[in-house]
């Protein structure tokens, strides 16, 4: 079914973060298909939590997860953004179906080993179509990169040292997806270029993070976004990222959990092993989170770079991380068919729309306070 009509699709619309993004291309006044897997979701979801969706002009596809199907979806289409994680197990699909139809991919993924994948195998097809690849617009970590850019804004800085903190619970598929990241794949930083791997068994590292005198608890969740969009940024030869959530009981956790969920299946062959992840994260959240409130679901990205004689700091506080998500992935979307982005093949946000944009966007919206920029102290 060609989507001339309806220039972006929504695929996982029926999830948390994929209804958010029909909220603010609402917003936004375009079009969209809202696509999954169950159009009794999906309808379930535009109707009971899509506010103002009598105003939307969208329709409902119900797709099966193939190139194929995808592809008969897509065509017509002039964006994909897609929310169907984990991203490493269901992604290549979804880009394949994208390249084969001329279509932009933007997805909300926080996993390395899928960024290095997109990076690596499909990014030079993707430049040579003039499309973009955007995993990972998301404010896990487009919010810390807008942090990042704006203390590269001083020349001469070398090094980023970054923070990510949020309030509130993972949703179904972020737990899992979590899971399954620390299971199956590495994490790395990035030093004078090159990743490195993270000790898998360093445990919970305790972060002093602006705004608090309690210590934070922090892990390097899988690595993050950052050392594979800086890799070839010949401004910056070193990237660490840590994060969490505020939460420190649930922080606690996280590493028992994920031992035992590693130790449970590494013996199991991949397909056994992750079918064997998806039912201990059902155990760990099986139901959606409620909508974020601004009072609980805050956002902390922090970033301090260095360079040999110079230093910059930066701190974003924010709100409903997931509201950003769908903000940030919806405003791509209408960017991107008003003009071409800024780069093509695998980018970034910021490298695709521009970090000054991204925050005005986000601010616009209430969702991110003006930056705090400490420069040389
Ligand atoms: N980096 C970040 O800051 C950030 C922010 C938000 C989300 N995320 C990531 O984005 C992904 C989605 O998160 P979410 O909050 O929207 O989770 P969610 O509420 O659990 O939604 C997941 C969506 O994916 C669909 N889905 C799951 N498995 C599928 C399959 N095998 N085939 C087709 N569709 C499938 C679900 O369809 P049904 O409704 O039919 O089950 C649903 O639409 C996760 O991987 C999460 O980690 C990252």
């Amino acid at each position: 079914m060609p989507n001339n009509a309806k220039p972006v699709v929504v695929y996982g619309a029926s999830g948390y973060t994929g209804r958010l993004i029909c909220e603010y291309l609402r917003q936004y006044n375009v079009p969209f298909v809202a696509a999954g897997r169950n159009t009794g979701k999906l309808k379930a979801s535009m109707e009971a939590h899509v506010p103002g969706i009598e105003t939307a002009d969208y329709e409902i596809v119900e797709v099966a997860h193939d190139v194929e199907a995808l592809t008969a979806l897509f065509s017509g289409a002039a964006v994909v953004c897609n929310t169907v994680g984990p991203f490493a197990k269901h992604g290549p699909e979804v880009v394949e179906a994208c390249l084969a139809t001329g279509t932009h991919y933007l997805d909300t993924t926080g996993e390395q080993d899928w960024l290095i994948t997109c990076d690596e195998k499909y990014g030079a097809d993707f430049a040579a179509a003039g499309l973009l690849l955007a995993p990972s617009i998301a404010q896990m970590y487009t919010t810390g990169e807008i942090a990042a850019e704006l203390c590269l804004e001083t020349p001469g800085l070398d090094t980023l040292d970054i923070a990510v903190f949020w309030g509130g619970s993972p949703t179904i598929a972020s737990t899992l997806t979590i899971l399954v990241n620390a299971a199956m794949s590495g994490a790395y930083y990035l030093e004078q270029n090159r990743y490195v791997p993270w000790d898998p068994d360093a445990g919970l590292y305790q972060l002093v993070i602006p705004g608090q005198h309690e210590l934070a608890l922090a892990l390097p969740w899988g690595g993050t976004s950052h050392p594979v969009w800086y890799r070839r940024d010949p401004r910056v030869a070193n990237v660490k990222v840590l994060g969490g959530v505020f939460n420190r009981p649930l922080m606690m956790g996280v590493p028992q959990i994920v031992a035992a969920a590693i130790e449970a299946t590494k013996d199991l062959p991949p397909d056994e092993q992750y079918a064997a992840l998806t039912a201990t994260a059902a155990q760990v959240m099986n139901q959606m989170p409620p909508r974020e409130n601004p009072r609980v679901n805050k956002s902390l990205d922090s970033v301090h770079a260095s360079g040999p004689l110079g230093r910059a700091h930066c701190v974003i506080h924010g709100n409903s991380n997931y509201q950003q998500t769908g903000l940030l992935q919806a405003y791509a979307a209408y960017s991107l068919l008003q003009q071409p982005p800024r780069r093509v093949g695998f980018a970034s946000g910021c490298q695709a729309f521009g970090h000054r944009e991204l925050l005005g966007v986000l601010s616009s919206f209430g969702l991110v306070r003006e930056p705090v920029v400490t420069v040389g102290s």
